[in-house]
């Protein structure tokens, strides 16, 4: 079971071994775009919550870890202090949060590092009580690299990074156990070695689907990396050969179906009902057609 002293462990080396990623960073920026205020579960060392609080969101970071956070809140300091940022140190699975908020954030996997059935159930259950109406939900999702590359399962590899001016030789391998990637991580620094092993459930498109749809969402959409160009429903045979993100909304019962995707920016055209399809259009993703009848909400409702 991955446990807050495996993120702990993690802390003192996440921001180099994370490194300069921000190849998701415009997809978060896009979706949040006219929302206040977000909420980031697992936000970690604060990478995703600096360029939101930079576009002027009010945030909060959620994080099981107070290393982590301890990182955040010396990065991102002159936020806190304006009050635009709030970081709360919380176990997401069993803490319900104080505010309502229009977006939730659950970005680079770490909703793969929640094992059970019933803690990921209670995990979108919480969020989903967290939203306000309309509020909008994003999780990015893995596909691990034993499923893509199976040659490398079970292999060791190394690398190595620079923390605070000294070199780390990291040397690291990962296997699948039914649907649980397994990650055996050896951090080498000067005589010292730390071992983390990271536990991480493989969930497909269709099982995301299912469980945002138990926890009570609706509208939702999949696309395939941080391209924003590609939202679509699900079809039914749809196979999950990459990693994803998926957005879904807290609807109000009483609301129109399309204006959950109104409130998550889309501009929709609704004279196009008549084929039980609307058209949607935004002005990051251009046009695209949503399917009513997938949806449920065909023939359209009164
Ligand atoms: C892979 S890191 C992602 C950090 C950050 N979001 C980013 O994109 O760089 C996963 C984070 O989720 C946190 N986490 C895992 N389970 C959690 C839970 N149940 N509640 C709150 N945070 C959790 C971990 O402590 C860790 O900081």
């Amino acid at each position: 079971m991955n446990s807050s002293e495996t993120y702990a462990k993690f802390a003192q080396y996440y921001d180099a071994y994370v490194g300069d990623f921000n190849g998701d960073l415009p997809l978060y920026t896009s979706l949040c775009h006219g929302r206040d205020p977000i909420v980031e579960i697992g936000c970690g060392t604060g990478r995703v919550l600096e360029p939101l609080l930079g576009a002027g969101h009010g945030v909060t970071g959620v994080d099981i870890s107070a290393d982590m956070l301890s990182i955040a809140e010396r990065k991102l300091a002159r936020y806190i202090n304006d009050g635009k940022l709030t970081l709360l140190n919380l176990d997401f699975r069993c803490a319900a949060l104080p505010g309502l908020y229009a977006c939730a954030l659950v970005t680079f996997y770490t909703f793969n590092y929640l094992l059970d059935d019933a803690e990921q159930s209670a995990f979108l259950n919480n969020i989903h009580t967290a939203l306000a109406d309309n509020g909008l939900l994003v999780l990015d999702l893995f596909y691990p690299r034993p499923m893509s590359r199976p040659e490398t399962a079970d292999r060791w590899e190394q690398t190595t990074f620079t923390v605070a001016g000294g070199e780390v030789l990291l040397r690291q391998k990962r296997r699948m156990m039914d649907d649980i990637e397994e990650r055996i991580q050896v951090y080498i620094q000067g005589g010292n070695s730390e071992e983390i092993q990271t536990l991480r459930r493989y969930s497909d498109k269709q099982r995301m689907h299912t469980l945002l749809t138990k926890a009570g969402f609706t509208g939702v959409m999949f696309t395939d990396g941080y391209g924003t160009s590609h939202w679509h429903e699900l079809s039914v045979d749809e196979a999950t050969t990459s990693s994803f993100v998926v957005m879904a909304v807290k609807r109000r019962n009483s609301a129109h179906p399309l204006d959950a995707y109104e409130s998550v920016g889309f501009s929709t055209h609704r004279n196009l009902h008549a084929h039980g399809r609307w058209t949607l259009s935004n002005a990051i993703n251009g046009q695209f057609q949503v399917d009513l009848a997938v949806l449920g909400l065909w023939p359209a409702p009164g």
